[in-house]
């Protein structure tokens, strides 16, 4: 390994930090040094496959002299105390979606990293499909004039409760389809419009067999930015999923089209004039250019912190509408 490359662990060798494993392999400027799962055997495998150095204890990983930047692809409860290990180790900290499940713990996260100048990127990597960027060089180009209101949905049919057995446990994702998929769409709607102010939501528990506190869809109501209105669904039970988002200004709609193999973006002007742009036949790059995008982040002077800024606001948006839900009643200024 060359000197002057960054160590990079992953900690978590499930579906994501594979990924992220793999990812890290061909940055120009990093070196994947080590991974750790607290199922050691697929440690090992993604070791053996990516040529790495595997160990048993997670925290062993992250403390690594080796190792100055931290991918963190565990379940969703496990992502503060192992951020905070890393960051308070003096390491830059990727982590998974939802940057945590409380709101103290993403708080916390944030001021470590803003304290020790470190880099907190949150994973988010809905931003990086072709689709969506287009979208957002849009709508800042004023495509649709000043915007009106948006509505959407995120989702899947739940695939997420087989496979990751964890994401059954209350106490390990911490919510339902809106802690699981929730994440990505009110990131995009924050990053397209801005902050959210107000919110109501219901929680639905339609067919999967789950604990009470995890729903399977999700209903919200938002208030954004100089009072727009903003609706949403986020659901275990969408069958062709994964995401569909349009918004209506004063010059037009716009329509971001993810549903199965799609990726598409499509500007109306109120003069009928049609602007569409298809990248369903585009190489999906967005883990790989999301992952390059935290280790660049770690060798230019300023750390990566506005990501982590986001992802916490989306866990004090995220709880504030189950809080609504519970409820029944409308939250305001999100516990600021
Ligand atoms: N698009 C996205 O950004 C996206 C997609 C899917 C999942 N996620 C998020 O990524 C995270 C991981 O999801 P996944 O699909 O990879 O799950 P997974 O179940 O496939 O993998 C998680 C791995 O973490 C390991 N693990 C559990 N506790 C650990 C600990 N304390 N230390 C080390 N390893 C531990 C498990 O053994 C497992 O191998 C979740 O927070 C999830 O919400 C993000």
């Amino acid at each position: 390994m060359s000197e002057k490359k960054l160590g990079v662990a992953v900690v978590g060798c499930g579906r994501m930090g594979k990924r992220r494993a793999v990812a890290t392999t061909s940055h120009p400027t990093s070196h994947l040094e080590v991974v750790s799962d607290t199922d050691f055997s697929r440690a090992e495998a993604v070791a053996k496959e990516l040529g790495c150095r595997a160990v048993p204890d997670p925290l062993a990983a992250i403390d690594d002299p080796a190792v100055g930047a931290v991918f963190i692809s565990t379940p969703n409860s496990t992502h503060a105390p192992l951020a905070l290990r890393a960051l308070r180790g003096g390491k830059h900290v990727f982590c998974e979606k939802p940057l945590s499940i409380t709101v103290a713990d993403a708080r916390e996260m944030v001021r470590e990293a803003e304290s020790r100048k470190l880099s907190l990127m949150v994973g988010s990597n809905v931003r990086f499909f072709e689709n969506v960027e287009k979208a957002k060089e849009l709508v800042e180009h004023g495509a649709i004039g000043k915007p009106l209101f948006a509505r959407g949905w995120i989702g899947h049919e739940g695939w997420v409760l087989k496979t990751e057995p964890w994401s059954q446990d209350p106490a390990i994702i911490g919510g339902g389809t809106l802690m699981d998929n929730g994440p990505h769409i009110l990131d995009i709607l924050r990053w397209l419009f801005g902050d959210v102010d107000q919110v109501s939501g219901q929680s639905f528990q339609r067919l999967h067999q789950l604990p009470p506190s995890i729903e399977d869809n999700f209903l919200a109501t938002l208030v954004g930015q100089g009072g727009m209105p903003i609706l949403f669904q986020a659901s275990w039970t969408e069958w062709n999923g994964y995401f569909f988002l349009e918004a209506y200004g004063t010059e037009g709609r716009m329509a971001i089209d993810s549903r199965g193999d799609a990726a598409l973006v499509t500007v109306v002007g109120k003069d009928k004039q049609t602007q569409a742009f298809d990248f369903s036949k585009a190489e999906k790059q967005s883990f790989k250019r999301e992952a390059h995008e935290f280790l660049g982040s770690v060798h230019s002077p300023s750390p990566h912190l506005e990501s982590g800024r986001d992802g916490m606001r989306v866990v004090e948006i995220i709880q504030a509408l189950y809080r609504a839900a519970k409820e029944g009643t409308r939250v305001s200024s999100l516990g600021r």
